[in-house]
Protein backbone atom coordinates (compact mmCIF):
# COMPACT_ATOMS: atom_id res chain seq x y z
CA UNK A 1 0.00 0.00 0.00
CA UNK A 2 1.27 3.42 -0.91
CA UNK A 3 0.22 5.98 1.56
CA UNK A 4 1.11 9.73 1.28
CA UNK A 5 3.69 10.98 3.74
CA UNK A 6 1.92 13.70 5.98
CA UNK A 7 4.24 17.30 6.36
CA UNK A 8 3.56 20.70 8.38
CA UNK A 9 1.96 22.55 5.55
CA UNK A 10 -0.52 19.48 5.00
CA UNK A 11 -0.86 19.45 8.98
CA UNK A 12 -1.28 22.82 9.15
CA UNK A 13 -4.18 22.98 7.00
CA UNK A 14 -5.89 20.05 8.07
CA UNK A 15 -9.03 21.98 9.11
CA UNK A 16 -9.63 24.21 6.43
CA UNK A 17 -9.08 21.31 4.21
CA UNK A 18 -12.52 19.92 5.28
CA UNK A 19 -11.48 16.57 5.52
CA UNK A 20 -14.14 14.74 7.64
CA UNK A 21 -11.55 12.63 9.35
CA UNK A 22 -9.77 12.57 12.43
CA UNK A 23 -6.14 12.10 12.34
CA UNK A 24 -4.49 8.95 13.82
CA UNK A 25 -1.24 8.96 15.80
CA UNK A 26 0.52 6.26 17.95
CA UNK A 27 3.61 6.19 20.10
CA UNK A 28 6.27 3.97 18.91
CA UNK A 29 9.55 3.19 20.16
CA UNK A 30 11.00 0.17 17.91
CA UNK A 31 12.20 -0.65 14.55
CA UNK A 32 9.75 -3.40 13.57
CA UNK A 33 6.83 -1.98 15.18
CA UNK A 34 7.91 1.40 13.30
CA UNK A 35 8.37 -0.94 10.06
CA UNK A 36 4.77 -2.62 10.24
CA UNK A 37 3.10 1.42 11.00
CA UNK A 38 4.68 1.90 8.06
CA UNK A 39 2.65 -0.14 6.03
CA UNK A 40 -0.50 1.29 7.33
CA UNK A 41 -2.72 4.10 7.17
CA UNK A 42 -1.76 5.94 10.36
CA UNK A 43 -1.21 9.61 9.84
CA UNK A 44 1.23 10.37 12.60
CA UNK A 45 4.28 8.63 15.14
CA UNK A 46 5.49 9.94 18.23
CA UNK A 47 8.63 8.66 19.65
CA UNK A 48 6.73 9.73 22.83
CA UNK A 49 9.34 10.13 26.49
CA UNK A 50 6.63 7.57 27.84
CA UNK A 51 9.51 5.01 26.48
CA UNK A 52 10.75 5.39 29.78
CA UNK A 53 7.50 4.25 31.34
CA UNK A 54 7.08 1.32 29.00
CA UNK A 55 10.05 0.23 27.73
CA UNK A 56 13.11 1.28 30.12
CA UNK A 57 10.99 0.48 33.43
CA UNK A 58 11.27 4.32 35.01
CA UNK A 59 8.47 5.03 37.03
CA UNK A 60 8.19 8.81 35.51
CA UNK A 61 9.86 10.34 32.13
CA UNK A 62 11.81 12.56 34.78
CA UNK A 63 14.61 10.46 34.06
CA UNK A 64 14.82 9.76 30.13
CA UNK A 65 17.90 11.53 29.02
CA UNK A 66 18.28 12.78 25.58
CA UNK A 67 20.62 10.07 24.30
CA UNK A 68 18.02 7.53 24.95
CA UNK A 69 15.69 9.58 22.85
CA UNK A 70 17.90 10.15 19.97
CA UNK A 71 18.60 6.08 20.13
CA UNK A 72 14.83 5.66 19.75
CA UNK A 73 13.82 7.96 17.87
CA UNK A 74 16.62 7.15 14.97
CA UNK A 75 15.56 3.27 15.26
CA UNK A 76 11.49 4.29 14.54
CA UNK A 77 12.86 6.22 11.61
CA UNK A 78 14.84 3.77 9.99
CA UNK A 79 11.69 1.36 10.08
CA UNK A 80 9.13 4.40 9.26
CA UNK A 81 10.98 6.56 6.29
CA UNK A 82 7.34 7.06 5.27
CA UNK A 83 5.97 8.57 8.53
CA UNK A 84 5.99 11.89 9.96
CA UNK A 85 7.43 11.04 13.03
CA UNK A 86 7.73 13.40 16.02
CA UNK A 87 10.38 13.26 18.63
CA UNK A 88 10.04 14.00 22.02
CA UNK A 89 12.10 16.11 23.85
CA UNK A 90 12.69 14.96 27.39
CA UNK A 91 12.99 16.65 30.61
CA UNK A 92 15.42 19.09 31.35
CA UNK A 93 16.66 19.56 28.18
CA UNK A 94 14.67 22.89 27.70
CA UNK A 95 14.93 24.62 30.97
CA UNK A 96 16.53 27.54 28.74
CA UNK A 97 16.13 28.77 25.64
CA UNK A 98 19.95 28.21 24.06
CA UNK A 99 19.61 24.71 26.10
CA UNK A 100 16.58 23.65 24.20
CA UNK A 101 17.97 24.46 20.68
CA UNK A 102 20.97 22.82 21.82
CA UNK A 103 18.89 19.30 22.48
CA UNK A 104 16.01 19.44 19.57
CA UNK A 105 18.78 19.91 16.89
CA UNK A 106 20.88 17.27 18.35
CA UNK A 107 17.37 15.08 18.41
CA UNK A 108 16.20 16.20 15.31
CA UNK A 109 19.21 15.57 13.39
CA UNK A 110 20.80 12.72 15.22
CA UNK A 111 17.49 10.69 14.38
CA UNK A 112 16.22 12.30 11.13
CA UNK A 113 12.91 12.83 12.46
CA UNK A 114 10.29 15.54 10.85
CA UNK A 115 9.48 17.39 14.27
CA UNK A 116 9.93 17.87 17.90
CA UNK A 117 7.81 17.63 20.96
CA UNK A 118 7.72 19.64 24.27
CA UNK A 119 5.60 19.80 26.91
CA UNK A 120 4.23 23.59 28.55
CA UNK A 121 3.76 26.78 27.38
CA UNK A 122 5.74 29.03 29.51
CA UNK A 123 7.68 32.47 28.37
CA UNK A 124 11.07 30.04 27.77
CA UNK A 125 9.37 27.80 26.50
CA UNK A 126 6.75 29.59 23.69
CA UNK A 127 10.35 31.86 22.81
CA UNK A 128 11.66 28.65 21.99
CA UNK A 129 9.28 27.61 19.89
CA UNK A 130 9.41 30.88 18.08
CA UNK A 131 13.19 30.10 17.62
CA UNK A 132 12.94 26.65 16.60
CA UNK A 133 10.91 27.64 13.75
CA UNK A 134 12.68 29.99 12.47
CA UNK A 135 15.77 27.59 12.35
CA UNK A 136 13.23 24.96 10.72
CA UNK A 137 12.37 22.55 13.48
CA UNK A 138 8.81 21.96 13.41
CA UNK A 139 7.02 21.89 16.85
CA UNK A 140 4.12 19.95 18.36
CA UNK A 141 3.10 21.60 21.56
CA UNK A 142 1.69 19.60 24.51
CA UNK A 143 -0.68 20.92 27.50
CA UNK A 144 -2.97 19.82 29.99
CA UNK A 145 -1.59 16.61 32.05
CA UNK A 146 2.06 16.71 31.17
CA UNK A 147 4.10 13.99 32.87
CA UNK A 148 7.25 15.57 32.95
CA UNK A 149 5.84 17.87 35.85
CA UNK A 150 3.88 15.14 37.40
CA UNK A 151 5.85 15.88 40.78
CA UNK A 152 4.91 19.99 40.19
CA UNK A 153 1.09 18.68 39.33
CA UNK A 154 1.23 16.92 41.67
CA UNK A 155 -0.22 13.46 40.21
CA UNK A 156 -2.24 12.44 36.91
CA UNK A 157 -5.79 13.88 36.76
CA UNK A 158 -7.72 15.64 34.44
CA UNK A 159 -6.83 19.32 33.83
CA UNK A 160 -9.40 22.35 33.18
CA UNK A 161 -12.14 21.19 35.41
CA UNK A 162 -12.27 24.95 37.24
CA UNK A 163 -12.54 28.26 35.49
CA UNK A 164 -8.84 29.17 36.39
CA UNK A 165 -7.62 26.27 34.61
CA UNK A 166 -9.78 26.51 32.10
CA UNK A 167 -8.68 29.80 31.54
CA UNK A 168 -5.36 29.29 31.37
CA UNK A 169 -5.32 26.11 29.44
CA UNK A 170 -6.94 27.97 26.57
CA UNK A 171 -4.88 31.63 26.92
CA UNK A 172 -1.81 28.42 26.56
CA UNK A 173 -3.45 26.47 23.72
CA UNK A 174 -3.59 30.22 21.38
CA UNK A 175 -0.33 30.86 22.68
CA UNK A 176 1.41 27.97 21.80
CA UNK A 177 -0.47 28.41 18.04
CA UNK A 178 0.70 32.07 17.74
CA UNK A 179 4.35 30.62 18.84
CA UNK A 180 4.59 28.66 15.70
CA UNK A 181 3.62 24.85 16.76
CA UNK A 182 1.82 23.21 13.62
CA UNK A 183 -0.13 21.06 15.92
CA UNK A 184 -0.64 20.65 19.89
CA UNK A 185 -1.76 17.55 22.15
CA UNK A 186 -4.14 18.19 25.19
CA UNK A 187 -3.49 15.26 27.17
CA UNK A 188 -6.36 14.67 30.30
CA UNK A 189 -8.19 18.14 29.53
CA UNK A 190 -11.65 17.94 30.23
CA UNK A 191 -13.83 17.17 27.04
CA UNK A 192 -16.05 20.44 27.11
CA UNK A 193 -12.76 22.73 27.19
CA UNK A 194 -11.04 20.75 24.58
CA UNK A 195 -13.98 21.12 22.12
CA UNK A 196 -13.46 24.83 23.03
CA UNK A 197 -9.70 24.90 22.44
CA UNK A 198 -10.38 22.92 19.03
CA UNK A 199 -13.06 25.64 17.45
CA UNK A 200 -10.62 28.21 19.05
CA UNK A 201 -6.99 26.90 17.10
CA UNK A 202 -6.67 26.57 13.49
CA UNK A 203 -4.01 24.22 14.14
CA UNK A 204 -4.86 20.80 14.85
CA UNK A 205 -5.39 19.38 18.30
CA UNK A 206 -4.49 15.63 19.27
CA UNK A 207 -6.13 15.18 22.17
CA UNK A 208 -5.45 12.20 24.59
CA UNK A 209 -7.97 11.49 27.53
CA UNK A 210 -9.84 14.72 26.41
CA UNK A 211 -12.79 13.46 24.49
CA UNK A 212 -13.71 12.91 21.40
CA UNK A 213 -14.54 16.49 19.77
CA UNK A 214 -10.59 16.99 19.02
CA UNK A 215 -9.00 17.07 15.67
CA UNK A 216 -6.80 13.59 16.48
CA UNK A 217 -6.10 11.11 18.85
CA UNK A 218 -3.20 9.89 19.94
CA UNK A 219 -2.43 6.60 22.20
CA UNK A 220 0.60 4.52 23.60
CA UNK A 221 0.98 1.76 21.52
CA UNK A 222 1.69 -0.53 24.48
CA UNK A 223 -1.54 0.29 25.73
CA UNK A 224 -3.51 -0.17 23.18
CA UNK A 225 -2.36 -3.32 22.04
CA UNK A 226 -2.38 -4.19 25.59
CA UNK A 227 1.77 -5.16 25.92
CA UNK A 228 2.03 -4.78 29.84
CA UNK A 229 0.58 -6.81 32.56
CA UNK A 230 -0.74 -3.61 33.91
CA UNK A 231 -4.06 -2.36 32.84
CA UNK A 232 -4.12 0.61 30.91
CA UNK A 233 -5.43 4.01 31.68
CA UNK A 234 -9.53 4.14 31.97
CA UNK A 235 -9.90 6.40 28.37
CA UNK A 236 -7.72 3.34 26.10
CA UNK A 237 -9.95 0.10 25.43
CA UNK A 238 -7.01 -2.38 24.31
CA UNK A 239 -7.96 -3.93 20.52
CA UNK A 240 -5.73 -7.12 21.53
CA UNK A 241 -4.45 -8.54 24.77
CA UNK A 242 -0.45 -9.60 23.28
CA UNK A 243 0.64 -9.73 26.96
CA UNK A 244 -1.13 -12.92 27.71
CA UNK A 245 -0.76 -13.85 23.70
CA UNK A 246 3.03 -13.72 24.72
CA UNK A 247 2.77 -15.32 27.75
CA UNK A 248 0.48 -18.10 26.70
CA UNK A 249 2.99 -18.42 23.59
CA UNK A 250 5.85 -18.81 25.88
CA UNK A 251 4.82 -21.51 28.18
CA UNK A 252 3.35 -23.14 25.28
CA UNK A 253 7.19 -23.45 24.36
CA UNK A 254 8.12 -24.13 27.89
CA UNK A 255 6.09 -27.02 27.99
CA UNK A 256 6.24 -28.79 24.71
CA UNK A 257 10.33 -27.77 24.96
CA UNK A 258 11.01 -27.62 21.51
CA UNK A 259 14.08 -28.52 20.10
O1 LIG B 1 5.22 10.55 25.69
C1 LIG B 1 4.13 10.32 25.18
O2 LIG B 1 3.79 9.19 24.78
C2 LIG B 1 3.20 11.44 25.05
C3 LIG B 1 1.80 11.15 24.59
C4 LIG B 1 1.04 10.45 25.64
C5 LIG B 1 1.12 12.37 24.10
O3 LIG B 1 3.56 12.54 25.30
Amino acid sequence: MTVKKLNTRKLRNFKKSNEKRNLQMLTCYDFQTAKLLNETNLDLILVGDSLGNVVLGYETTVSVTIEEMIIFTSAVKRGAPNKFVIGDLPFGTYNTVEEGLKSATALFQKSNCEAIKLEGAFDHQLELIKRLTEVGIPVMGHIGLTPQSVHQQGGYYTHGKNEESAVRLLDNAKKLEAAGCFSVVLECIEKDLSLAITKELTIPTIGIGAGTDVDGQVLVINDLLKLGSDYPPSFCKPIADFYQLKKEAIEKYLTENYA
